[in-house]
C-alpha cells in the first residue's frame, strides 16, 4: 500500500512574518476575524505586501465554529476581489473558512458537505493558501481537515482533502503573545488531544508517530507554563510548534473519539472546540484501552515519553488518563461537563441530539474500539459526572 505524509512549508522563530517578502504574487485576501483584526496582525500582514508592490483586500467575519453561510460569504469576498493568495491570519475557525471558502473560490458547485479524502479537488487553479494561526492551538495551518458547522442543523461535520493541506505555515511567536489565559489552556488542550489521538489512531505510521511523541512531550513541559506565565514567549513559541506537529501527526493518521465528541459537545453545549476535546481525552483513554490491547500497549508506550513507566498497560493507560486529568486542573480546565458550567437540565434535553450526532461524526470510525448509542449515552454520563470510564 502507497501512503502520503502530507506538509506544507513551515516557517518558524522570530520574525518569521518576514518570509512573506518571498511571496510570489501580486493580490492577496487576508481572511480573518474581527478580534484578530483588532489586534493589528492582519495589518502587518497587509503592510509587508503593500510594501512589496501588492494588492491587497481584507474579510474579516469569520465567527468561532464557522457555519456553511459565512464560508459562502467568505468565497464571495475572494470571487470578487479574485487574489492569486490566500492568506488565513487567526485561530482554527478562521483557517478552517479560509481552507473551505478556498473550495469555493476555485469551483463554486462543490458542496462542502461532499468534500471526502479520496476525490480530487484540483485546487489551486486560481490561488494558493497562506496560514498564520494566532492560537495555539489547532494545527489547521499543517493540516488537510476542516471542520464546518451545518447551519440547520447546527451539527459540526469534518472532513478532509489531501490537496487542503496550506501551502506555507508560518508560525511567528508574536501572533500568539496576546492570547489570553482560558483561550491558551483549552487551545493547548486541542494539541494534545491531536497528539494522542494520532498515536493510537487505526492509520497511525512511523511520521505521524514522531510528530506525536515530540508535542506530547512539548506540552508537558510548556503548556502549565505558557499558561502561567502568559509573558514567557519562549514558552508560546514552543506551544506554537508543538500545535504544528500534532496538527501534522493528525492530519497523517486521524483524531478519534475524544474529536468525535469534542465536536458534538461543540455543536449541542457549545463548548469551545479544545476545552471539549481535552475534557473527552482521558475519559477515551481509559474506554480504548480497556478492551483494545493495541491501543493500551500505544497508550503505554507515548506515556513512558513524560515519565510514566508501568509494565502493565492498561495501568500505564490509565496512569496516563489521571495524568492528563492533573494539567487539566493545573491549568483549570474542567475535567467533567458538569465543571464546564453546562446545568444538568440543559445536559439531559441535550442528550439525545449530542449522541445521534456523536454517531454521525466522521472521526468515531478511526477509534480503536467501537461503540453504539447505548455505550455514548452512559459515556456521556460518566463525562457530566466526571467519573473515569470502568466500561
Ligand atoms: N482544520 C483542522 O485541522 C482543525 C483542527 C482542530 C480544530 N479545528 C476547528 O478550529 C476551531 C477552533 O479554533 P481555535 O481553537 O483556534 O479557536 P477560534 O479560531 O474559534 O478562536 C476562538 C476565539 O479566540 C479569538 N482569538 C484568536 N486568536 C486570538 C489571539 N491571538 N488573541 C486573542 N484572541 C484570539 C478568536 O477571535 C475567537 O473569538 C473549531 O471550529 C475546531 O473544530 C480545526
Ligand atoms: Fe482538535
Amino acid at each position: 500500500m502507497v501512503w502520503w505524509f502530507s506538509v506544507p512549508k513551515v516557517v518558524f522563530g522570530e520574525d518569521a512574518l518576514s518570509d512573506l517578502e518571498r511571496l510570489v504574487g501580486n493580490k492577496a485576501m487576508i481572511i480573518t476575524d474581527s478580534v484578530v483584526h483588532s489586534l493589528g496582525y492582519p495589518d502587518r500582514v497587509r503592510e509587508i505586501l503593500e510594501n512589496n508592490g501588492w494588492s491587497v483586500d481584507m474579510w474579516d467575519d469569520t465567527i468561532p465554529d464557522p457555519p456553511v453561510s459565512v464560508v459562502k460569504d467568505a468565497a464571495r469576498a475572494l470571487t470578487d476581489f479574485a487574489p492569486d493568495w490566500i492568506i488565513a491570519v487567526g485561530g482554527g475557525s478562521v483557517m478552517d473558512t479560509a481552507k473551505a471558502a478556498w473550495i469555493l473560490y476555485e469551483h463554486p458547485d462543490i458542496d462542502l458537505a461532499a468534500v471526502n479524502p479520496l476525490q480530487p479537488l484540483d485546487l489551486r487553479q486560481r490561488a494558493r493558501l497562506v496560514c498564520i494561526p494566532t492560537t495555539a492551538g489547532t494545527g489547521s495551518e499543517a493540516t488537510k481537515a476542516i471542520v464546518i458547522k451545518d447551519d440547520e442543523t447546527g451539527r459540526k461535520f469534518a472532513t478532509s482533502n489531501e490537496e487542503l493541506t496550506p501551502d506555507i505555515a508560518i508560525l511567528d511567536p508574536e501572533f500568539v503573545k496576546a492570547l489570553p489565559k482560558t483561550l491558551t489552556a483549552y487551545t493547548g488542550l486541542d494539541v494534545l488531544t491531536h497528539a494522542v489521538e494520532g498515536y493510537v489512531s487505526v492509520w497511525k505510521n512511523d511520521f505521524s508517530d514522531t510528530c506525536s511523541i515530540k508535542a506530547v512531550t512539548m506540552v508537558f513541559q510548556w503548556l502549565l507554563k505558557s499558561v502561567r506565565d502568559l509573558d514567557d514567549l519562549e514558552a508560546r513559541e514552543k506551544m506554537l510548534v508543538a500545535a504544528n506537529l500534532a496538527g501534522m501527526s493528525f492530519s497523517n493518521s486521524q483524531v478519534a473519539l475524544a474529536h468525535s465528541l469534542g465536536h458534538c459537545m461543540g455543536s449541542v453545549y457549545h463548548l469551545q472546540h479544545g476545552l471539549a476535546v481535552g475534557l473527552a481525552l482521558p475519559y477515551t483513554i481509559e474506554y480504548n484501552a480497556a478492551e483494545s490491547k493495541e491501543a493500551a500497549g500505544h497508550y503505554q508506550e507515548l506515556a513512558s515519553f513524560i515519565g510514566i513507566h508501568e509494565d502493565d498497560p492498561v495501568k500505564a493507560s490509565r496512569e496516563f488518563a489521571m495524568k492528563i486529568r492533573e494539567l487539566q486542573r493545573e491549568i483549570e480546565a474542567p475535567t467533567s461537563i458538569k465543571d464546564a458550567g453546562i446545568p444538568e437540565t440543559d445536559f439531559q434535553d441535550g442528550l439525545e441530539k449530542v449522541v445521534d450526532f456523536t454517531m454521525m461524526d466522521s472521526s468515531i470510525t478511526m477509534n480503536p474500539r467501537d461503540i453504539d448509542s447505548e455505550g455514548l449515552k452512559r459515556f456521556y454520563q460518566y463525562m457530566f459526572e466526571g467519573k473515569p470510564i470502568d466500561f
